[in-house]
């Protein structure tokens, strides 16, 4: 173990100890240990290489080439838990390893949880996560065409960073996530809009849109989602540091 942790501070890992022992416990054995160190110090995200992340209060199996869950991305789960009833049907789009549906369904367990990406490896591994109910495919092209209009909560965390930002993500994310997981575009927001040009016909009456975006996004999003014909909210967490848009369809009042 202690070779482990001369490994990685060397690698530049600042809580070298802490890693060393998520490694260890990870190995079946010292031969193990020497490849996952091998694979940290070469700069691989450590979620992948233990093959798990640990995210709102839940543990997410990941595998490599799949987005890492972020821990600012909690914001969306609770607001997906809060605006959730037993029953809803609740759509994790751009699902990556599936972290959202899987904590939101921990909070609230009597949904009717459905996911999507289009990456087969992402697929696979939400499937590991969240077993039945996982499609791939193209946004709503991935979608039982059953779900169309009965959507509740249709959390969206696609990929939002400017085309041009991307050379300036760490390393971890630039070398170890697919970028089809990261680039959102000219100005981070093209996945986004195709979502909201999408959501009316696919959520129920009172039902919501979430994604997380930048500050710098949220006038250019909001606009978006009311062109989209859905009233648009902010939510923030300074703490997190993350920033969510929801898109509501709101009911018609009867005359
Ligand atoms: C930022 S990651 C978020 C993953 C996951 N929701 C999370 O928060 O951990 C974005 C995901 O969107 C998926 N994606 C990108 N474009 C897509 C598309 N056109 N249709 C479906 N999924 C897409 C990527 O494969 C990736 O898994």
């Amino acid at each position: 173990m202690a070779e482990a942790i001369v490994r990685l501070r060397v690698a530049g890992c600042v809580f070298a100890e802490d890693e060393a022992a998520a490694l260890g416990a990870a190995a079946a054995g010292e031969a193990e240990l020497a490849r996952l160190v091998d694979r940290r110090a070469l700069g691989e995200p450590l979620e992948q290489v233990v093959g798990y992340a640990d995210f709102s209060g839940v543990r997410v199996r990941l595998r490599p080439g799949v987005f890492v869950p972020r821990v600012r991305s909690e914001l969306l789960v609770r607001v997906a838990a809060e605006a959730t009833r037993p029953g809803d049907v609740v759509v994790d789009l751009c699902c990556g390893s599936g972290a959202l549906g899987l904590a939101v369904r921990h909070r609230r367990p009597a949904i009717d949880l459905h996911a999507a990406d289009v990456d087969p490896t992402a697929v696979a591994c939400a499937r590991d996560n969240l077993g039945g109910n996982v499609y791939q495919g193209d946004l709503f092209d991935a979608l039982p065409v059953a779900l169309r209009g009965r959507i509740r909560v249709l959390l969206a965390n696609v990929p939002y960073v400017a085309t041009r930002h991307i050379p300036l993500l760490p390393a971890e994310a630039r070398d170890h996530e697919p970028h089809t997981a990261l680039d959102g575009g000219d100005d981070g927001l093209d996945v986004f809009r195709a979502v909201v040009a999408g959501a009316y016909g696919w959520l129920a009456p009172g039902g919501i849109v979430l994604s997380e975006i930048t500050e710098a996004q949220a006038k250019t999003a909001c606009a978006a989602v009311r062109s989209a014909g859905l009233d648009a909210d902010l939510r923030s967490d300074e703490d997190l540091e993350a920033s969510v848009i929801v898109g509501r369809k709101t009911v018609a009042p009867v005359r």
